[in-house]
């Protein structure tokens, strides 16, 4: 089939490595350039963040007045992919993240912050346009932009460019008060159980879920479980009235970002025909986190927010056992009260358990390197990036069996799944883990076997741009 050579305006609320809190960040900054390569022409949005506007040199090309501010749009670069900056210092060039303060508490003004976003987006997909290029199709991320398929579906604009919503994590819902309506520019009249209300309050994903021309999310199996109400977080019949609509899409990585033998962080460097470099990122991971130096003691490593989501309750409760098996290294920042717990349980096992608590890229790939094997007991999760990290670095992932932890490892061949979302059934794994470690030919077929796949974003940008193509065509009646 020919490349199909759209223009896609994809907007990224993160982007790595300027700003990022989680995989977001990691999807977009790389699959525009994986779009890019297939012939389309991918452009990002994202706001002029402080880290932003240090982070890249910039031009302006042009200024509006958007929902009562005056915002600029800047053009930079981002590697080869063409960056759009929505500058507008009062919103955006703040210390702390990008949802959140230095304190971890929400900026009080999100709703806006993010609905000017989705504004300037929708500006840029019409004729109102200060920029000459103009989007065939608008692809936004989670609620911060949900809003754009929102403002596009008022516009009387016969040729409005497709959008596609991807959900990332359907927990984080962007709602607010009632006020959020008014103050986003729109009609009182979309306040209704049809429309942008939820439970009380208004929410941007909401609308996102009802005016995109296509869903999608992270995982295939992600996109089944959030149509029933376990994992629907309120929206399941919203997306199971859309079905046929939601696709799932598995994640790739970054495989010039995670690769063991170019990985700048890693005390030595390795690859699937030679995996002699993981001893010394072990003994590097031992001697920096402060646990015990001993090459033949099982390493469990895991990096992650500490969240309930990622399971880290589960980790701490088998800590005891998991100390009785072998040593745990913990890298990840959250809620206070489970850095705290795990603060604690390091504490109580000196030189088996070790934490580090804060962001850490370096420590990050070192984990991945250097552990033997890796914990992702999440209670839920939309695809996960870490799995497929650990997979490639040749440390075979003990995961729970759900969304794309459940679309990505192999159970017995590249990793280690359980059920219940239980610390029993966890040590369990990582028993039935461990006895395969203790047979070096057996381990070993496991490591190559998850260093040998394909997890490149290669196949998933196929998958959105065969999605683009559906979408631009009208479908003959
Ligand atoms: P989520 O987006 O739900 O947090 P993912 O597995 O998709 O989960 O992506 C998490 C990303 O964030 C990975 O790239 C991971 O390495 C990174 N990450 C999470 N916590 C930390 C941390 N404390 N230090 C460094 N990197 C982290
Ligand atoms: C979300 C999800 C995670 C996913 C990431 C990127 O943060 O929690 O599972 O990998 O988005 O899509």
């Amino acid at each position: 089939m020919n490349p199909y050579r759209a223009s896609l305006l994809f907007i990224a609320p993160e982007c790595a490595p300027l700003v990022k809190t989680g995989g977001l960040g990691d999807v977009c900054a790389a699959l525009p350039p994986a779009l890019r390569a297939l012939g389309i022409d991918a452009r990002v949005l994202m706001p002029g963040y402080r880290n932003v506007l240090h982070g890249v040199s910039s031009r302006r090309v042009g200024r509006a007045r958007l929902l009562g501010r005056d915002v600029e749009l800047l053009e930079a670069r981002l590697e080869d992919v063409p960056l759009l900056v929505l500058d507008c210092p009062a919103l955006y060039d703040r210390p702390g993240g990008p949802y959140q303060d230095e304190r971890g508490a929400d900026w009080p003004d999100n709703d806006e912050r993010f609905a000017v976003l989705s504004r300037a987006a929708a500006l840029l997909a019409t004729g109102a346009s200060p920029l000459e290029w103009r989007p065939e199709l608008v692809h936004c991320n989670d609620w911060q932009s949900a809003l754009v398929p929102v403002y596009l579906a008022l516009e009387s604009q016969p040729a409005r460019p497709r959008t596609i919503l991807t959900i990332h994590n359907l927990a984080f819902q962007g709602n607010f008060d009632a006020g959020a309506l008014e103050r986003a520019g729109l009609p009182a009249s979309l306040h209704t159980v049809e429309g942008l209300e939820f439970y009380g309050k208004v929410s941007f994903l909401k609308g996102g879920l009802l005016h995109a021309d296509a869903l999608t999310t992270v995982s295939p199996t992600y996109a089944r479980e959030i149509q029933h109400a376990g994992q629907g977080c309120g929206m399941e019949g919203v997306l199971s009235r859309r079905s046929a609509d939601l696709h799932g899409i598995l994640n790739g990585i970054d495989e010039r970002v995670w690769d063991p033998a170019r990985d700048p962080h890693l005390a030595a460097r390795y690859a699937h025909g030679d995996l002699e470099g993981k001893r010394a990122n072990k003994a590097a991971l031992q001697a920096r986190m402060g646990l015990d130096a001993d090459a033949s003691v099982p390493l469990f490593g895991c990096v992650g927010r500490m969240t309930e989501q990622k399971g880290t309750d589960l980790i701490i409760e088998a800590g005891g056992e998991l100390a009785r098996l072998g040593q745990l290294a913990i890298v990840g920042a959250g809620s206070p009260a489970l850095q705290e717990a795990a603060r604690a349980l390091a504490a109580r096992h000196p030189g088996r358990i070790a934490v580090h608590v804060g962001f850490s890229e370096p420590l990050a790939h070192l984990v991945e390197a250097g552990a033997d094997l890796f914990l992702m007991p999440s209670r839920y999760e939309p695809c996960g990036l870490n799995q497929m990290y650990s997979q490639r670095y040749g440390t075979p992932p003990i995961a729970r069996a759900t969304g794309g932890l459940s679309d990505t490892i192999v159970e017995g061949a590249t990793g280690f799944l359980f059920g219940p979302a239980s610390a029993a059934a966890l040590v369990e794994a990582a028993r039935r883990a461990l006895a395969c470690y203790a047979d070096g030919a057996a381990w070993r077929r496991i490591q190559l076997a998850g260093m040998s796949r394909d997890f490149s974003w290669g196949a998933a940008a196929r998958r959105y741009a065969d999605l683009y193509r559906k979408l631009a065509i009208p479908q003959p009646a």
